[in-house]
Parts: structure tokens; C-alpha cells; sequence
């Protein structure tokens, strides 16, 4: 009998991935961060090295270990993610940001541990470089794809998202969806393409979401060669 081998849609191919949230220090013992688990871009990872591309996954602080074969480098705050994703961009063939990268970090910050005192605190936050946006003014040959998670109108930010970042697909969720959210080992996603309709797919585990993904990567891989 004859078993039908896995596919190697990348074979050969350079995919640049990001995951997990970023924590922007406000003195030695605090942070401002989000609740990304890195589950998403990790899940990735490990589908796109099955499928033989040649994989970096740049991840903030997260617990879960690195998929085999792949290349991973940690990172804490917005500024590192951006510097390592630069390194690698000009090289890659593909670069899929699934990353929670904060939008703001503290302007100062602490030296020394910030000790309490009566009444509010204000701290003031200034905005961090909006590293797809960046990518998306830079890109040359790479396939670009972007993440939105949402509260409200999806479809609305998702293609705001497509067009402002220069993307060719954005992966939007709403987070307030049930079994969508952060943190869960499942997703429901919209494929939202900048040549091609939308595509909304069933809630199935973050593994199926990242195959999907792969899959739709060749796709755009292939677009592009003819
Ligand atoms: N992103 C990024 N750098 C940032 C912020 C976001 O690269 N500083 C990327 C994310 O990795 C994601 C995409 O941009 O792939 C969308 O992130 P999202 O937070 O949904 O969008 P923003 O443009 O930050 O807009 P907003 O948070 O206001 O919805
Ligand atoms: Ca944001």
C-alpha cells in the first residue's frame, strides 16, 4: 500500500513569523502587555517547517517551547521585535505577523522600582514603530500577512488593515467570538485577501487555522510566479 506523504507546499521557501504579545517596561518589576499566549504564530511555525520552509520565528515572552526545526530568537519589548524583524525581512520570501506588538510603551522608564504614593498615578505612553506598516512600505518580493483581532466590526478594521499596512492578506478574528479569543487552543478566522474575496473559516483548532493558513500561502507563492 502506498501512504499518501505530507505535502511540502514551502519547500525551499524563507517564512518570517512573529507570536506572542511584547512587554513595554515600566520599571524593573512592571510591564504593560497584552494577553497574547503566542499559540496562534507558534502553531504556524510548526506547520510551515513541516511543509519545508525554512522558518524564523521571532516570539515575545511566552511559554511555550520552540517548534522543531525552526529558528526562534525572543524578544520583550516592540523596539527588539522590530529590530529582529528588519534583520530578516530583505532575506524572506514570506512574513506573517501574528504578534500582539504593543502600540504604546511608557516614555520614561524606572530605574529603580516606583515606590507608592497617596492619590491617582499617570504614567504617559508614547507610540512604538508599527513594524508591519513599516514592512508594508519596504516590501519588495515578500508575501506580507498581517493578524486583526477585533472586538467589533471585523470586516470594517480587517480591510482598513489590508490597505494601510500594504498587506496581501489580513487573518482577522473577533475575539469576542467563543472559542476565538486569546489564550484558547481554537480560533475562527476570515481570510480577508487583496486579490480575492473573503473567505470566513469554521472554528477548528489554532493546528487546522495554520494549515489553512500554509495552504493559502502557496497560493499566494504561486499567484505571484505567473
Ligand atoms: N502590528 C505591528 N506593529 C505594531 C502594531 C501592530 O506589526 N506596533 C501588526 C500586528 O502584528 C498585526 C497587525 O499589525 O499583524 C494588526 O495589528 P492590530 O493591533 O490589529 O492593528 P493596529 O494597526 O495596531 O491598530 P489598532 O490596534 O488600533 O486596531
Ligand atoms: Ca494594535
Amino acid at each position: 500500500y502506498f501512504s499518501k506523504r505530507k505535502e511540502r507546499l514551502l519547500e525551499g521557501k524563507k517564512v518570517l513569523i512573529t507570536a506572542g504579545p511584547t512587554r513595554e517596561k515600566i520599571d524593573p518589576v512592571r510591564f504593560f502587555t497584552n494577553h497574547s499566549s503566542g499559540k496562534m504564530g507558534y502553531a504556524i511555525a510548526k506547520k510551515a517547517a513541516e511543509a519545508g520552509a525554512e522558518v524564523t520565528l521571532i516570539s515575545g515572552p511566552v511559554s511555550l517551547s520552540s517548534p522543531a526545526g525552526v529558528t526562534t530568537i525572543k524578544t520583550e519589548t516592540a523596539e527588539e521585535m522590530y529590530q529582529a524583524v528588519m534583520k530578516y525581512f530583505h532575506d524572506s520570501d514570506v512574513v506573517i505577523k501574528s504578534a500582539a506588538v504593543a502600540d504604546y510603551r511608557p516614555v520614561q522608564t524606572n530605574e529603580q522600582k516606583m515606590k507608592k504614593k497617596d492619590g491617582s498615578l499617570i504614567l504617559e505612553f508614547e507610540r512604538t514603530t508599527d513594524i508591519l506598516k513599516t514592512l508594508g512600505e519596504q516590501k519588495e518580493h515578500q508575501i506580507l500577512i498581517g493578524f486583526a483581532a477585533e472586538t467589533e466590526q471585523l470586516e470594517t478594521y480587517a480591510l482598513n488593515k489590508l490597505k494601510s499596512k500594504n498587506a496581501d492578506l489580513i487573518v482577522g478574528n473577533n475575539i469576542m467570538t467563543e472559542g476565538a479569543g486569546f489564550g484558547t487552543d481554537t480560533n475562527a478566522v476570515t481570510f480577508f485577501r487583496k486579490d480575492g474575496p473573503a473567505e470566513e473559516l469554521p472554528l477548528q483548532t489554532k493546528d487546522q487555522v495554520a494549515e489553512a493558513l500554509i495552504t493559502e500561502v502557496h497560493h499566494l507563492l504561486k499567484e505571484r510566479l505567473t
